[in-house]
């Protein structure tokens, strides 16, 4: 039998002390180990985008990683999204467009998305759909996603908006001083 390894895991911001072997996957380990099992497994072959998570702000398929791999690197999976009842824009479109039924590639979905949008805050449909090409639904369809992409790009420009409009009081109060 293989020799189990100790490795640290930093995931949404918490550091999780894990024992495994060195080849067990990263989405193993997270949903196993560390008992976050949001992140689904489908294909488990890099094909699907169920098990995307993002790493070091890049969306990675974590069915091709080795959980050793992924010491020392900052991992976000879907569980961080949402503050408390407040949903991620992006959760929030999803529901608003009908993005999801069953719900079981909305992960991966949602962590292949989120990274494309900091990158793109203005996105075309056909960049978006460029986007979701390497993620599979099989009953929602692609339509209601793209418009949900759409809508959390609107969604955040108003959140970017609005900080900006809010800024400029205080700023004008502290050129004043
Ligand atoms: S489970 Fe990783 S891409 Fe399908």
């Amino acid at each position: 039998m293989t020799e189990k390894i100790d490795i640290e895991l930093h995931i949404n911001g918490r550091s999780h002390a894990v024992r495994v072997e060195p080849r067990k996957t990263l989405v193993d380990a997270i949903r196993d180990e560390c008992g976050l099992t949001g992140t689904h497994i489908g294909c488990e072959h890099g094909v699907c985008g169920a098990c995307t998570v993002i790493i070091d702000d890049d969306a990675v398929r974590s069915c091709l990683m080795f959980a050793v791999q992924a010491q020392g690197k900052r991992i976000r999976t879907v569980e961080s999204l949402a503050d408390g009842e407040k949903l991620h824009p992006m959760q929030a479109a999803f529901i608003a467009h009908h993005a999801l039924q069953c719900g079981f590639c909305t992960p991966g979905f949602l962590m292949t998305l989120i990274p494309f949008l900091e990158e793109n805050p203005d996105p075309s449909e056909d960049e978006i759909r460029h986007a979701l090409s390497g993620n599979l639904c099989r009953c929602t369809g692609y339509q209601n996603i793209v418009r949900s992409v759409l809508r959390a790009a609107e969604l955040r420009a108003t959140a970017e908006q609005a900080t900006a409009e809010q800024a400029t009081p205080q700023q004008a109060e502290q050129v004043g001083r």
